[in-house]
């Protein structure tokens, strides 16, 4: 059953945003599959699939609707009638749950990274998922520290009412088995190394799974100084019982960490909305397409290789 959306923000459907007012969908359709034409690629022999995850929904892009999905089915089975999540600023994650959300007839509530912001006026990100129906509250950096501890979520609990928890990016054990799909879909293609971006590691957890035991998958780091490597592994551990041996985590191309950037990556990422058409997420595709094609032709990257890459929003 559906729970009846509350009294509060109005969630009729904003405008502007095709398909936001719809109901859940009981199952995402598969992402397309195309290939990209490079003289680079060319010239290293190598072939480019983009898994193009970012045309899935306008709104709420492939990987975050995958992770997204379990969890509000979930919320829904435990008659929680709202969903409370975490992300900094401009995280991508909070806008698509204030979107999801809302399509789902869940209360969604954000609580972001930074005290200072509160009562200050919103940046656009912020301001587009609270006009999806988002409550924002915001944290400190030492309660954020702590905000999975029950000193920091209850008093959010009691001051927004009873919520399923998912963690920052969607990535806890429901949301990585939602990203089995993602390896699925590939799993018949002709690649045999999948490449995708890690914030959390949950995309790369779930996508890792589903993949055959004739592919790899290499996650690129965004973040510095976290332990991705550990933090996927214990991800696929909850969601599967096991980590799966056939992946591993490139940390040479963070670009100084989350959220920073450097003139050579964004003139990358310049060329090749030029070239290609396609705007690159520069807290995180660009980083792992930029490692990409730094490594052309070595490695696992060798001639002869087909990649898939996603592009995941
Ligand atoms: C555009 C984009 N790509 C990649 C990722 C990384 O996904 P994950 O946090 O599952 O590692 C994110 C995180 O949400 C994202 O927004």
């Amino acid at each position: 059953m559906t729970p009846a959306p509350p009294a509060g923000p109005d969630r009729s459907g904003p405008p502007g945003v095709p398909g936001l007012a719809a109901a859940l969908p009981e199952s995402l359709p598969e992402s397309p599959l195309e290939e990209l034409a490079d003289e680079r690629l060319r010239r290293a022999g190598v072939r480019l699939l983009l898994k193009r995850d970012d045309l899935l929904h306008p709104a709420v892009p492939g990987n975050k609707w995958r992770k997204l999905l379990p969890n509000l089915v979930e919320a829904r089975a435990a008659g929680l009638g709202a969903v409370l999540t975490f992300g900094g600023a401009y995280s991508n994650h909070l806008r698509a749950t204030a979107a999801a959300g809302r399509a789902a007839g869940l209360r969604t509530v954000g609580v972001v990274r930074g005290d200072e912001l509160r009562g200050r006026p919103l940046n656009p990100s912020l301001a587009q998922a609270a006009s999806w129906g988002m409550e924002l509250d915001f944290l400190g950096r030492a309660d954020w520290r702590q905000r999975e501890s029950a000193s920091v979520l209850e008093p959010l609990l009691r001051r927004h009412g009873p919520a399923l928890v998912v963690p920052e990016g969607g990535s806890n054990a429901a949301g990585v088995r939602g990203c089995l799909s993602l390896g699925q879909e590939l799993a018949e293609s002709e690649a045999s190394v999948v490449c995708c971006s890690v914030g959390t590691g949950g995309t790369l957890a779930g996508l890792a799974a589903g993949l055959t035991s004739r592919q790899f998958a290499l996650g690129y780091g965004a973040l510095r100084h976290a332990p991705l490597e550990a933090e996927t592994a214990a991800l696929q551990l909850a969601a599967f019982g096991r980590r799966t041996g056939n992946w591993r985590i490139d940390d040479g191309h963070h670009f100084g960490g989350y959220g920073r950037t450097t003139p050579a990556l964004t003139a990358f990422a310049q060329d090749f909305l030029t070239r290609h058409g396609i705007a690159l997420d520069l807290s995180y595709e660009a980083k792992a397409m930029f490692g990409l094609f730094t490594g052309l032709g070595e490695g696992i990257l060798r001639r002869g290789t087909t990649v898939a890459f996603l592009i995941a929003g």
